[in-house]
């Protein structure tokens, strides 16, 4: 017969299966279910543990749903029959599948609350940045969390402003941080890298530029990264780095950034005294080198609008001895 959908019918979706199989297999790998220390572990064993129950309960429905489309007309069960079946899979078999989930979820849970650790880092959320204070070691950061690899950090979240969100993919699942009230879990890495993170609630114009990074290096690194961590900012000699000095005292810049040993200790934006040690400016905004310092230094409203840096107006000389003197900060 002419246009028997018959044949055709079929064609669509198999093509459109191939094509979404061949997506998942080319896809890389998501950072969320690629784990590199045991909070991220869990995490991806619960996320498992759920696809493959979904999987199994998604092919029984779609098994059931089909029995019933292609039954013979008079092979009805009957009513006694139909009620136990609707007893044992629409009450105790969903029963049994959540109190399962809900007992792994507990599980998980639990394990990311509290553990033996050696140190504490405090992490701070602001509009849009991370504020990363050693309190043992007094010293402050930004963006950046450096832990020795392989130990277990106690990590203490809090809030200066809305409610943020910490997470570490490929090591920790998400974290509230909280104006009021300080979260704790423990972060750990098994293998040295650097990890992406990110803020992962809402928090207002630059939520999306609200990035940091988590540093594991083996522990002689480590202490040698805090020891020089420190240390205040060396005094300027040469006159160029004097001017520098000068021009960010005179520019107001310590009305929000600390430099630890310049006698300035504010703390509404980030602490200065390592800037040219970081990898980014502005919260994982631009990689941290002259030319995007100069660029953020005189217009940060264009590259992060909405961030609580105003602009600043210099003359040519005044910002290349300013950069000079920014760039000593390591
Ligand atoms: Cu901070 Cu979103």
């Amino acid at each position: 017969m002419p246009g028997m959908p018959t044949k055709r019918g079929p064609r669509p979706m198999l093509l459109v299966a191939l094509v979404v199989a061949a997506a998942l297999v080319s896809c890389a790998r998501p950072a969320a279910l690629n784990p590199q220390g045991p909070g991220a572990a869990r995490i991806t064993d619960l996320w498992w543990a759920m696809f493959w129950l979904a999987t199994v309960i998604y092919i029984g429905v779609m098994g059931f749903i089909a029995v019933a489309l292609f039954r013979r007309r008079g092979a009805n069960p009957g009513p006694v029959a139909g009620r136990r079946f609707i007893v044992a899979g629409g009450i105790i078999l969903p029963s049994v599948v959540l109190l399962l989930l809900f007992v792994l979820t507990l599980r998980a849970l639990d394990a990311s609350a509290t553990r033996e650790t050696a140190f504490t880092v405090q992490v701070t959320g602001r509009q849009f940045w991370w504020e990363v204070k050693y309190p043992t070691s007094g010293f402050v950061t930004a963006n950046e969390i450096h832990i020795p690899v392989g130990q277990p950090v106690r990590l203490e979240l809090a809030s200066e402003d809305v409610v943020h969100n910490l997470w570490v993919p490929e090591l920790l699942g998400k974290f509230d941080l909280i104006p009021g009230k300080t979260n704790v879990t423990w972060i750990q890495a098994d293998q040295p890298g650097e990890y992406m993170g990110l803020c992962a609630e809402y928090c207002g114009i630059q939520h999306a530029k609200m990035r940091f990074v988590v540093i594991a290096v083996p522990p002689e690194q480590f202490a040698a990264w805090q020891e020089g961590q420190r240390q205040p900012a060396a005094a300027p000699t040469d006159p160029l780095l004097l001017r520098g000095q000068q021009v960010f005292l005179a520019a107001d810049c310590g009305t929000c950034h600390t430099i630890a040993g310049t006698n300035i200790a504010e703390r509404a934006g980030p602490d200065l005294t390592h800037l040219a040690s970081r990898r980014t400016l502005g919260a994982g905004s631009l990689p941290n080198n002259r030319g995007n310092l100069a660029g953020w230094l005189l217009n940060p409203q264009s590259i992060k609008p909405g961030n609580k840096m105003p602009p600043t107006a210099l003359s040519g000389e005044d910002l290349q001895a300013l950069l000079a003197y920014l760039e000593r900060l390591e």
